[in-house]
């Protein structure tokens, strides 16, 4: 198992240390070295940071080995420094950044060879360095956050995504009863995923795929933004005093829409899932279409109950790693893909697209699980539990599939746009109604 396991593990940092120096090559110093949104860092101290995050678990925990460097803990801690102070901390500059990260990674690879993978719960199944690889995917699709604010000409470049081969609209019945949530068996799953737990869910509807641009531009058209009556009492509060009229990154095009990313400005495609909504927004649109929005069981539960064995999967598609052929991850992309593109990554009830493409709103705020228990920090997970947050499941086009999976948990506040969002929709089921649904015939 362990020579597999380090195999495994070393593939995965280097993927991920390639994403982050594509996107920091991308641009140059003085880019590196700017702040492109107050709620963002400079890319310059997620490179490092990543670094310094590595070298804390990897190098000083795992390895017992001395300090790379001793003297930078501090700048690169995150709750010692709000985002939007960082740019006036003495950070190390690029080519220091670049240095120390470098230097970090060889002896992490020394550790790599040398640790005994048995040893000690941190590292069974290489748990420490899965740990250390999401971390740094993770602020890899942060960076990419902090490029789709930058302005100036495109840097980056991907294929477009595929093209819909499967009509999918309307909703799908899940049925209630009890269902497995959490895990206790994926090797990387991080604490807040853990343990397995039995969740009873009331018989519900979720649609076949997330809200896409057409529909959501119709709730624009139809006043959506100017009835207070769609919105919660703080949603309305924050839309009135944010200003907000449509997605971010959206300005009017002649009678259309148009959008900016990555620094090229396209009209609006009408069948790609909504992207850069907040939680706010997310919930008006749901309640003008006269359904809701899921909640964190709901929607784990039409991502993997499996009607026919009881069992929860990995995956929507079953317990097989995430392909190409499934889903829309690891910045393939540079763009969620149409509803209807990935007919092979679907639910047993047919339910698409809930991984990858756009994070998706759930209607449920971030706690730990029943018996949920710190492993290895508590700052990873449970310093958030209960704070302003609501989760966001499935990751989007900008999520790697190593952090990403049926039970994968993130959460923000629910204002915030910048990330890669959007949402589906749900409804309760009303007794009765299963029987009436076409997926008995
Ligand atoms: C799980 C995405 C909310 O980016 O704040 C990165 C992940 N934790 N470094 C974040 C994380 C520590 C976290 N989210
Ligand atoms: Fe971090």
């Amino acid at each position: 198992m362990s020579d597999d396991v380090r195999l495994t593990v070393a593939a995965h940092l280097q993927r991920a240390r390639a994403r982050t120096a594509q996107l920091t090559d991308a641009v140059d110093d003085d880019d590196l070295v700017r702040q492109h949104s107050p709620i963002m860092s400079p890319l310059v101290w997620d490179l490092a940071h990543v670094g310094n995050q590595e070298e804390l678990w990897l190098v000083r925990d795992v390895g017992g080995r001395e300090p790379v460097r001793r003297d930078i803990d501090e700048l690169y801690d995150a709750f010692k420094h709000p985002r939007r102070d960082r740019p006036a901390l003495p950070l190390l500059d690029p080519q220091e950044a670049r240095r120390y990260i470098a230097q970090v990674r060889d002896k992490a690879l020394d550790v790599l060879d040398r640790v005994r993978l048995d040893e000690r719960r941190l590292v069974a199944d290489g748990f420490a360095f899965g740990m250390i690889v999401q971390h740094e995917q993770q602020h890899d699709e942060t960076m990419l956050a902090t490029h789709q604010l930058r302005t100036g000409d495109p840097v980056l470049s991907a294929d477009p995504p595929p093209a819909a081969t499967a009509a999918v609209s309307g909703e799908v019945f899940i049925p209630g009863g009890p269902f497995t949530m959490g895990t206790d068996t994926e090797p990387w799953a991080l604490d807040n995923e853990r343990p397995a737990h039995t969740v009873h869910v009331p018989a519900f509807f979720i649609d076949a795929a997330p809200v896409t641009n057409a529909q959501y531009a119709d709730f624009i058209a139809a006043g959506g933004y100017d009835d207070p009556r769609w919105w919660s009492p703080r949603g309305w509060a924050h839309r009135q005093e944010a200003g907000l009229t449509a997605p971010m990154h959206w300005h009017r095009d002649g009678d259309g829409w148009a959008y900016t990313r990555f620094g090229r400005t396209t009209r609006v495609i009408r069948d790609e899932p909504v992207v850069h909504v907040c939680f706010f927004e997310a919930q008006a649109y749901a309640a003008w279409a006269g359904r809701r929005l899921p909640t964190e069981a709901e929607w784990e539960k039409a991502a993997r109950f499996d009607p026919v064995t009881g069992r929860s999967r990995r995956f929507p598609w079953g317990d097989e790693a995430p392909s190409s052929r499934h889903a829309n991850l690891g910045q393939r992309h540079l763009a969620p893909a149409p509803v209807g593109a990935y007919p092979q990554g679907a639910s047993p009830s047919g339910v698409h697209q809930l991984i990858g493409d756009v994070w998706e709103w759930v209607d449920s705020g971030f706690h730990g699980y029943p018996g949920f228990q710190v492993f290895p920090y508590a700052e990873y997970s449970q310093v958030f539990f209960g704070g302003d947050y609501k989760v966001l499941r499935g990751g989007s086009f900008g999520t790697d599939a190593a952090a990403c999976r049926g039970t994968f948990r993130n959460w923000d506040h629910p204002i915030r746009r910048q990330i890669f969002s959007g949402f589906r929709c749900a409804r309760d089921a009303t007794p009765g109604e299963r029987a009436a649904g076409p997926e008995l015939a």
